[in-house]
């Protein structure tokens, strides 16, 4: 099985959220089921800093006419189990950040990953790659599936490809003026309700739900939702009427990468039955931040991007209750000013009593994981979510709201059964969020049922494993269509 797999962001080499822990882990998996993966990105100047041994496999090439105009070139890169494709085209990719800056989006967007998705078609006949199935991601990668059906439609090259597109969020849609079409060569015929026309937009993201084979979500629950006008973003209609080739799989975790007892980023490593190091991860982050962090009040970590999507608003409504609690917030974030500005003043407000940075910070990630007793997720919608995964496998509780890939993967703790990995919500209010925080407290005082708790969290089994074979064998479902 041949799959090309088209990211804008794949770890280890440029990465704002999940998609890139997914698109650098997923590859490896399949290749250990057998497949063989090429994946396709874009050249950014985060990329072009790394000093990788970038073998160049295509220089100086065009876009055949009517796409869109310049040069590129193909840089290859072997990664663990797969090898990696960079279009390297500097005026669209060497910039400073990948989307945008805090002043908003690049307003080139649309060209540039137009050029990305047909930069790699083209760089796959170059280098002589006939891939059973292509598989995009987000709207970035979407725009494949429209060259796919016009411009690549009669090329034999593609003639026995199927086409797999991955949904990791649906509120990013990729929506661009109506000009947009012809200048990356596309037709202006697709512009209708039935093709990218979107409230007199172009939407890229429609490309890949229209136009692919099949689509996935990234959690079972989320593939529900997304069919519901609460979480369509206008959508759902269309996705109803590709529900039977639609389907839900849970995102995994490489724990190869993510556990603490190898991790070389935390203070100390720990293991379930030894969890000594966890507690000294504790002190050395309440030291970090100045924290008064008593061992009866428990940590509250949170790793996220500022979005509304994440639900820092409630969590900002809910503060002055949860310091009430006793919890001691520590949160690592970038994004949203005034979300931003909120936090600041509620730390300064409340001097030793919550840990903040606004930064993107590997390091400190992974130290709050490690550190952390509870770990709040209050999301109003949630594709899949991986810091609930991360976040358990260091033995901090998830206090989650019931949405998306967060309700697939937390169970509720019960107390009578010994069940459970964590605590959860379903109205996405300030009341709601305190109360399962409540709950998480009462446990964390009692000892016993914590050990147990945080136990049943760290033996959660989130392992790529499972749904690197559900992706394989729809790979092979479509590609024998
Ligand atoms: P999303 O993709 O919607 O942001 P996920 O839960 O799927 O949410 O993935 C977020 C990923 O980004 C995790 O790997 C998390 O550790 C990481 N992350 C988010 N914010 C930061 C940050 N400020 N610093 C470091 N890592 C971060
Ligand atoms: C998106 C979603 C997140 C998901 C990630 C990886 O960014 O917001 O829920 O985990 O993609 O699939």
């Amino acid at each position: 099985m041949k799959v090309a797999f088209l990211a804008s962001e794949v770890i280890p080499y440029a990465k704002t959220g999940g998609l890139a822990d997914v698109a650098g882990a997923l590859p490896k998996f399949l290749a250990g089921l057998g497949a063989e993966v090429r994946v396709f990105m874009p050249l950014y100047r985060e990329v072009r800093k790394k000093d990788l041994a970038l073998e160049p496999v295509i220089a100086g090439a065009s876009l055949p006419a009517g796409g869109a105009e310049g040069t590129y070139g193909v840089l290859a890169h072997r990664g663990d189990g797969f090898t990696v494709h960079f279009i390297d085209r500097p005026g669209y990719f060497d910039r400073e950040a990948l989307y945008g800056t805090p002043a908003g989006d690049y307003p080139d967007n649309g060209e540039r990953f137009a050029f990305f998705c047909r930069a790699s078609l083209e760089a796959m006949k170059a280098t002589g790659f006939v891939p059973d199935v292509i598989h995009g991601h987000d709207w970035q990668s979407a725009l494949t599936f429209a060259y796919l059906r016009t411009a690549y439609a009669d090329d034999p090259w593609f003639g026995r490809t199927r086409t797999l597109f991955t949904i990791h969020n649906l509120a990013y849609q990729g929506l661009f003026e109506k000009d947009l079409l012809g200048r990356i060569g596309l037709p202006e015929s697709l512009f209708s309700m039935d093709g990218l026309e979107f409230y007199g937009r172009v939407n890229a993201l429609k490309a890949g739900i229209l136009y692919a084979t099949a689509v996935t979500t990234v959690s079972p629950r989320y593939s529900r939702e997304i069919q519901t006008p609460e979480f369509g973003c206008g959508l759902d209609g269309l996705l109803r009427s590709r529900a039977g080739a639609l389907h839900g799989i849970l995102n995994g975790v490489d724990y190869k990468d993510w556990d603490p007892a190898t991790d070389r980023l935390i203070p100390r490593n720990f293991t379930p039955a030894d969890l000594a190091g966890k507690a000294a991860c504790r002190q050395a982050l309440a030291g970090e931040f100045g924290l008064t962090a008593p061992a009866d009040r428990p940590i509250a970590g949170m790793v996220t991007r500022l979005a509304g999507q994440k639900g820092l608003d409630i969590v900002c409504r809910a503060l002055d209750d949860l310091l009430g609690l006793g919890l001691v917030p520590v949160i690592l974030g970038t994004g949203d000013q005034e979300i931003q500005d909120f936090l600041l003043s509620a730390r300064e407000k409340n001097p030793g009593r919550i840990g903040l940075r606004i930064a993107f910070d590997e390091r400190l990630a992974r130290t709050i994981y490690a550190a952390s007793d509870i770990f709040l997720i209050p999301s109003r919608y949630e594709p899949c979510g991986l810091t609930q995964m991360y976040a358990m496998k260091y033995g901090t509780v998830p206090v989650v709201r019931a949405t998306g890939g967060l309700d697939d993967s937390v169970q509720e703790y019960d107390a009578r059964t010994g069940r459970g990995n964590g605590f959860k919500f379903v109205e996405a209010e300030a009341g709601p969020l305190t109360e399962a925080a409540r709950r998480a407290l009462a446990s964390f005082r009692k000892p016993d049922e914590w050990r147990k708790l945080v136990g049943n969290a760290m033996a959660a089994d989130f392992s790529w494993n499972r749904s690197a074979a559900d992706y394989l064998a729809l790979y092979k479902k479509i590609a024998s269509d």
